[in-house]
């Protein structure tokens, strides 16, 4: 591996510089992603189209020295492959044809093999891997078991989840068995696509913070443990947006790095987890609607905040957005390097 910065503070040694990658590095505020999806037809069509969803992951690092690559998929191809239909209504966000509402569609609920269903994913894995040669570690992914039943049940995005929330608490019982089939979904999904060739992979607990501190655990994080049991021996990010509150508990999951959203102290959040995990994270992606002057100043605050000890991964606190700017994001990752090289320099 040409780039190996990412690997090295996964596994908490130290590094010239602190690697930077962003969520959603691919998307919609970069034009040539734009014109990508505009030959696809779709983001769908793109998603299912390996060359081209290989085409638009290379997309961020032809303009950008990241230190990462990141398959480019969807968390809710899963669903998807368990029949639930997944489309996208223009600027509404993803939504299911037939969500998950009755006990008879949930007791046929079963996981899918991934070299069938999702072979498409696999092949993209496959495809980014040959362009990207050994420059950089390429990222796979899943949605956590929870984050999947939340759109499963609820159908699409939601402001209160409240059908996610009736079912928790009417029906606990329906909820575990969707979230039973939606691990046994995740391990294998996870493990076909390193078999594929991805060297890192990720879970996205989007909604995670929604529950209680005692819901989460039982809902999601002991789900996230059963799933980090069984996935390869890879390094792996587990990222519950909301869950500040929990980061002992995420630490101590079977992770090698917790992702912290921009709500989070990092200093206070090193202390919390020791020396265990490497930490990623979390400037606001609201910053990158800002001038380069102002993106520079808060890339600082957050290095600073982290600290020169190893384990730091430097990324938004969530993905990024259509409306970031890509001179905020070229300053954004020459900031981290210089920076950060610039602190290790002051410490010796
Ligand atoms: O990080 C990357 O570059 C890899 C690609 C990636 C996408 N989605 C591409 C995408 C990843 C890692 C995801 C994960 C994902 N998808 C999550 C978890 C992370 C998070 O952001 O919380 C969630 C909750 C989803 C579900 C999803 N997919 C939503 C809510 C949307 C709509 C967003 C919007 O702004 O319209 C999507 C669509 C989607 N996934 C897009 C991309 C680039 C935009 C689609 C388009 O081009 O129109």
């Amino acid at each position: 591996m040409k780039n190996d910065l990412l690997l090295r503070a996964l596994a908490r040694q130290p590094t010239d510089s602190t690697p930077v990658w962003l969520m959603r590095q691919a998307g919609r505020y970069l034009p040539e992603y734009n014109a990508t999806r505009a030959k696809a037809g779709s983001f769908l069509k793109l998603a299912k189209t390996p060359a081209l969803a290989a085409e638009v992951a290379l997309q961020p690092l032809t303009r950008f020295p990241l230190d990462a690559a990141i398959l480019f998929s969807d968390i809710l191809t899963v669903p998807d492959a368990m029949g639930l239909g997944l489309y996208f209504a223009e600027g509404e966000g993803p939504r299911f044809e037939r969500p998950l509402r009755d006990e008879a569609a949930i007791a046929r609920l079963a996981a899918p093999d991934p070299t069938v269903e999702l072979r498409y994913v696999l092949d993209a894995v496959r495809e980014t891997r040959s362009a990207l040669g050994d420059r950089v570690p390429l990222i796979g992914f899943s949605g956590s078991p929870y984050t999947l039943a939340c759109y499963m049940i609820e159908g699409s995005g939601s402001s209160d989840w409240r059908a996610v929330k009736e079912m928790l608490y009417a029906r606990p019982d329906l909820l575990h068995r969707i979230l039973a089939v939606n691990a046994l979904a995740v391990t294998d999904y996870l493990n076909a696509q390193i078999e594929a060739g991805a060297q890192v992979v990720m879970l996205f607990d989007t909604w995670g913070g929604n529950l209680t501190a005692v819901q989460y655990e039982e809902f999601s994080l002991s789900y996230m443990r059963q799933v980090l049991s069984q996935v390869r021996k890879v390094p792996r990010i587990v990222f519950t947006k909301g869950g500040g509150g929990w980061l002992e508990n995420i630490a101590a999951s079977g992770c090698d790095a917790v992702g912290l959203d921009w709500t989070v102290d990092p200093s206070a959040a090193r202390q919390r987890v020791g020396a265990k995990v490497a930490l990623q994270g979390n400037l606001d992606p609201a910053v990158l609607c800002a001038p380069p002057s102002r993106v520079r100043e808060e890339v600082r605050r957050v290095l600073d905040a982290f600290g020169t000890a190893p384990g730091h991964i430097f990324n938004l606190g969530h993905g990024i957005t259509p409306h970031a700017r890509v001179d905020a994001v070229e300053a954004l990752i020459d900031e981290v390097r210089t920076y950060s090289r610039q602190l290790r320099a002051a410490r010796v």
